[in-house]
């Protein structure tokens, strides 16, 4: 997930949180993706859920002026707390025919292990969520402490595709999903989107793990926390 370090430029949103509305609003980011993209197509996901229910989730009625409390709309404190919590850093890669694309990407967890599938979850505005949106193939590469200068490459404004991006770097293509992957990571995954599922200005990835290439298990992770990347002790 972004935190302050990761792109201060972003303007902050007005959202409404009626479960309703906000799946509106979702659903038409969605839309603006197709809109945006000049080879827009209906998304391809085996199963997309971009419908809230009619009526709240049970027991969220039960928070009375829940949507109109003062200050739920920013919670304030709540994005910079986002920057104590520890998270590994990933590069999530794409394959879209004409380019490879590829981001930089912390909010990634495991969900399940059989099925095993894991999720990430995209800035809901950002070109590798759009196309997400609409492509079900992707890689996931758990970057190893050795690897900052790619987390910072991946996470630039405005970079250039992930083919110059990994130039200079061992790399090689995944068999199923056709991305790049960097070599001398603690692992990857190629994984194919089962789920999508609009979050807030997020879109929440649901991946069916289809490989998983070790790598060097012997290395530590490269870790976001507080805008800095520590090392272990
Ligand atoms: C350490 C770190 C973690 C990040 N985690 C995420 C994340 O989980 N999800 C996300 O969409 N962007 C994340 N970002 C931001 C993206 O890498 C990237 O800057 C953003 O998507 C803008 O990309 P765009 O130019 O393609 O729109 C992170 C950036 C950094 C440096």
């Amino acid at each position: 997930m972004r935190t302050p370090g990761d792109r201060s430029a972003a303007a902050p949103r007005q959202l409404d949180f009626s479960v309703k509305e906000q799946t509106l609003h979702c659903e038409k980011n969605l839309r603006g993706f197709a809109a945006k993209s000049p080879k827009a197509a209906p998304p391809t996901g085996r199963s997309i859920h971009m419908t809230a229910p009619a009526d709240p989730p049970a027991g969220f009625e039960s928070a009375p002026g829940f949507e109109s409390a003062p200050g739920f709309e920013s919670a304030p404190g709540f994005e910079s707390a986002l920057s104590s919590i520890a998270a590994a850093v990933t590069l999530v890669t794409i394959a879209d025919g004409r380019d490879d694309i590829g981001v930089t990407v912390s909010a990634f967890c495991p969900v399940s292990v059989h099925p095993p599938l894991i999720l990430i979850s995209l800035i809901a505005d950002s070109y590798p969520a759009e196309l997400l949106g609409r492509l079900d193939l992707f890689a996931v590469t758990v970057l190893a402490s050795g690897q900052r200068m790619l987390a910072g490459r991946f996470a630039a404004a405005g970079r250039p595709g992930a083919r110059l991006l990994l130039e200079d770097v061992p790399h090689h293509r995944g068999v199923l999903s056709g991305a790049l992957i960097p070599d001398d990571a603690l692992l990857a995954m190629e994984c194919e989107t089962v789920s999508r599922v609009p979050a807030g200005d997020h879109l929440l990835v649901i991946g069916h793990a289809q490989s998983v290439l070790p790598g060097n298990e012997s290395g530590d992770p490269l870790i976001r926390f507080r805008g800095r990347y520590p090392a272990l002790a």
